[in-house]
C-alpha cells in the first residue's frame, strides 16, 4: 500500500464548489491536495473525471481520492473500473468510516445533489480518520482483488 499524504480531488462540472470546499477543508488539515479539476461549469463527462482520479490512486501517486458528481453513482462506477480500486459513495459517517474500516476502500465519492456541504465535510473527516482493520476483513478484500483477475 501507498504511503504518503497525497489525496487526489476531481469532479464533474456539478460539483467544482463542493469540491473545491473539500480541497479548503483538507488541506488545513495537512493533506497534501491534488485538485486535478474541472475548473469551469462548461459540462464534462464524470466518467473522464473518475478514471482520472483513480489512476492517480492505483499508481501509488495519491494515497487516497475523493470524487464528486451530482448523484456520486456515475463517476464511482467509473473510478471502480480501474484495477486497485475501491471506491464507496456514501451519504453518512458511519457508512464513511467503514468502507475504511472493512473494505480498505482508498476512494470515497460523494453527490453534491444528495448531500449539503456540512454533512459532505462529516462524511469526508469520517473517511480520512478511519483506518482498516485488517483480520478478517483482509480476507475478504483480497477476495474482491481476485475477481480483477
Ligand atoms: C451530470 O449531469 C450527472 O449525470 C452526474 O453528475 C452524475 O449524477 C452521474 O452519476
Amino acid at each position: 500500500m501507498p504511503t504518503n499524504n497525497r489525496i487526489v480531488l476531481s469532479s464533474d462540472h456539478s460539483a467544482i464548489e463542493l469540491r473545491q470546499a473539500i480541497a479548503a477543508h483538507i488541506s488545513v488539515q495537512g493533506w497534501e491536495v491534488v485538485d486535478i479539476g474541472p475548473t469551469t461549469s462548461e459540462s464534462t463527462p464524470y466518467p473522464k473525471h473518475g478514471e482520472e482520479a483513480a489512476r492517480l490512486v492505483a499508481s501509488g501517486d495519491c494515497q487516497l481520492g475523493i470524487i464528486v458528481c451530482g448523484t456520486g453513482q456515475g463517476i464511482m462506477m467509473a473510478a471502480n473500473k480501474v484495477k486497485g480500486i475501491r471506491c464507496g459513495v456514501c451519504s453518512d459517517t458511519f457508512s464513511a468510516g467503514m468502507i475504511r474500516q472493512h473494505n480498505n476502500a482508498n476512494m470515497l465519492s460523494l453527490g453534491v445533489r444528495v448531500v449539503g456541504e456540512g454533512l459532505a465535510l462529516d462524511v469526508v473527516d469520517a473517511f480520512l480518520t478511519a483506518s482498516f482493520e485488517g483480520g478478517r476483513h483482509a480476507t475478504r478484500v483480497e477476495m474482491i482483488e481476485a475477481l480483477e483477475e
